[in-house]
């Protein structure tokens, strides 16, 4: 055999091969979704994980509270009247307890009221990005920076998802109809006795 086939029959095994890896890689990698397919996605793992149990109005039936379909994840109504709190129940080691429609909650922390989810820009996460949600869910801080997340958030458990599932989250919770609606801070347990 000559030089010339030799190195000739080599090149193609080497292309053979490169091409072979490429197809195999190629098998294994899963194709990117669309944009629909993530929004899709994201509702499902929403409806799982019950975010609007907590973040959504509620409208109350014979059955109880359902989530208010017009509002979805808007969090807190702002216009929403609390009810007085005994601050000697809500101590450590005592009750915590939820408003209603769940979207104010009592504890050793204070009161807590669930946020915005809509894109709304003032009011909910219309300007936030996929890497300060994630930032959010993963370290349990106020867009990732700011003061600690107040319970009864599951940050510890939904941000263990993966960051596909966390940005397949997001394309739903950004595809919603933008609910203008300002939720309000927290209230220090030292400030209970101020909600009459
Ligand atoms: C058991 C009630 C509950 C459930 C279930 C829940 N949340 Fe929350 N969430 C809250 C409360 C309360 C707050 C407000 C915490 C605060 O202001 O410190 C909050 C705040 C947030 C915030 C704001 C974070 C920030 O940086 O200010 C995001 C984002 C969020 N939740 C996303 C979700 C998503 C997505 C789901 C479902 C996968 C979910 N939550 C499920 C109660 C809940």
């Amino acid at each position: 055999m000559s030089k010339h086939i030799l190195f000739s029959s080599a090149m193609s095994f080497l292309f053979l091969f490169i091409l072979f890896t490429q197809i195999s890689c190629n098998k294994n990698e899963k194709p990117a979704m669309t944009k629909e397919e993530m929004q899709k996605r994201g509702a499902y793992l929403v409806n799982l994980a019950g975010c609007n149990d907590c973040h959504s109005p509620k409208i109350f039936t014979a059955m109880g509270p359902v989530p208010d379909t017009t509002k979805l994840l808007s969090g807190h109504p702002a216009d929403s009247k609390l009810l007085p709190i005994d601050a000697a129940l809500v101590q450590p080691g005592k009750w915590y307890m939820g408003s209603s429609d769940m979207t104010a909650w009592a504890g050793p922390w204070g009161v807590s009221f669930t946020a915005n989810l809509t894109p709304d820009e003032p009011t909910g996460i219309g300007t936030w990005t996929e890497e300060v949600f994630i930032k959010a869910l993963r370290s349990g801080k106020h867009m990732g920076i700011g003061r600690p997340l107040m319970p009864p958030m599951p940050w510890q458990a939904i941000g263990q998802s993966t960051d596909e599932d966390l940005k397949e989250i997001f394309a739903y919770l950004k595809s919603l109809p933008p609910v203008h609606n300002k939720v309000m801070d927290p209230i220090p347990p030292n400030q209970l006795a101020s909600v009459k």
